[in-house]
């Protein structure tokens, strides 16, 4: 392995003398340059240091207080160091750090304080990860579906929701993070992997190994199957973080069934999420659960994204809309209806709800998937053509 040239980028000095201490005794890469400031504009004159040194990777310290400036450095250096690869260091307790950091383009999280080792290990998997996951048109959108309370209804939210947004616009994934993943018995398949195999194999991920990590559909949805047991994840929040990200620059939508996990797995990937469903039923204890997850997901800016669905809903005198959102804290953005037949007949027999059109439940899962992707772009200008050719 050629011996890697790294650039330091550290506000804090002890910091970065530490990482520059680390990094040389990779013995595989060496410290090329470190600096104190972190580059805001592309007149920086790092920027042109870079180019000169030929720098394969950018440590970027992420410090815990005042996050940003380290951040916007990460977003310039992914546009105009595009070449070198940029590694954030920073702390693990914080999850809207390592989701902005990915989003920023950092191709790796490292944990601060970092060992020898754990840079190694990154400093090998850059080298020998040269094909990528593609990453052409507009990134992913993900969203994640998430119960007030066990039972309520997410597995069948979201298996319902992947397909209609599959019918509507093709290159959907299903991803299933509940404690004990159900999704292979709703949609009737055998899954031969799962998230943890994902998750073992992200150092040498590309497209083509995240297909064959995934069971397809006959409708063409793809699905990353959940746990065979209830052993329970002992992958770090990172990984999640990394293994998204890689989702969401293949996929075009990501349905995500937490079911009732209720861990930082599940924090950081409905902080990751464009809309978090939070699903409920229209009852007291349903809805005072559902405003405890509301403030377990949604740390400061976030509460904005989860949104309530009312599952199994029906009109009861005297309820209003307008409590299930004060006694939840969210507001709400979907009705399904209680359909308790159909509704199991189809998991027992492994035919989804999305499968037997026409019903009304169905029309109830083709407009929620509408509803949360009337704003995409693609969707908008398809809406356009249709009307042009009018
Ligand atoms: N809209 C609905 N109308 C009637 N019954 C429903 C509806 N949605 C779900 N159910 C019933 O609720 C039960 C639980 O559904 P599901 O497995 O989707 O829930 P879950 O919230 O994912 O459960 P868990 O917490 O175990 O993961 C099922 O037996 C199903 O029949
Ligand atoms: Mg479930």
């Amino acid at each position: 392995m050629p011996e890697l040239s790294v650039v330091i980028i550290a506000g804090d000095s002890e910091q970065r003398a530490v990482l520059q201490v680390l990094v040389d005794g990779t013995s595989v890469a060496r410290t090329a340059h470190a600096a104190a400031n972190y580059p805001a504009a592309a007149t920086d004159p790092l920027i042109p240091r870079m180019h000169a040194l030929h720098a394969d990777v950018i440590l970027v310290d992420v410090p815990i207080e005042n996050p940003s400036a380290a951040l916007n450095a990460i977003e310039l250096l992914r546009q105009e160091v595009p070449e070198t690869a940029v590694f954030a260091i920073g702390s693990m307790s914080q999850p809207q750090s390592i989701v902005s950091a990915m989003r920023a383009g950092a191709r790796e999280y490292i944990e601060r304080p970092s060992t020898t080792t754990d840079l190694l290990e990154a400093f090998i998997r850059l080298s020998t990860n040269q094909r990528k996951v593609k990453r052409d048109g507009p990134r992913g959108k993900v969203f994640t579906v998430v119960n007030a309370k066990g039972g309520s209804g997410a597995t069948t939210i979201a298996v319902n929701l992947a397909l209609a947004l599959q019918s509507a616009h093709s290159n959907v994934a299903l991803v299933d993070l509940a404690p004990l993943g159900h999704t292979v018995l709703h949609l009737n398949l055998k899954a031969p992997f799962t998230v943890a195999d994902a998750i073992r194999n992200l150092h040498r991920m590309d497209s083509s190994l995240l297909e064959s990590f995934m069971t397809r559909h006959s409708g063409g949805l793809q699905l990353l199957a959940g746990a065979s047991n209830p052993a329970g994840s002992d992958a770090a929040t990172a990984e999640y973080a990394r293994l998204f990200d890689l989702m969401a620059g293949h996929f075009r939508y990501v349905v995500v069934d937490a079911s009732s996990r209720l861990d930082s797995a599940t924090r950081l990937v409905g902080n990751l999420s464009e809309t978090v469903l939070l699903v409920a039923h229209a009852d007291v204890a349903s809805l005072w659960s559902a405003s405890r997850v509301v403030q377990f997901l949604g740390e400061n800016s976030n509460r904005e994204r989860v949104k309530l669905v009312l599952n199994r809903f029906r009109k009861i005198p005297g309820f209003h809309e307008s409590d299930a959102e004060t006694a939840s804290g969210a507001s709400l953005l979907w009705r399904i209806p209680n359909q308790y037949f159909a509704v199991s007949a189809a998991i027992d027999r492994g035919v989804p709800l999305m499968q037997q059109n026409h019903t009304e439940i169905a029309r109830a899962f083709n407009g929620l998937a509408a509803a949360l992707t009337q704003n995409d772009d693609d969707v908008k200008r398809s809406a356009w053509s249709l009307f042009k050719t009018v």
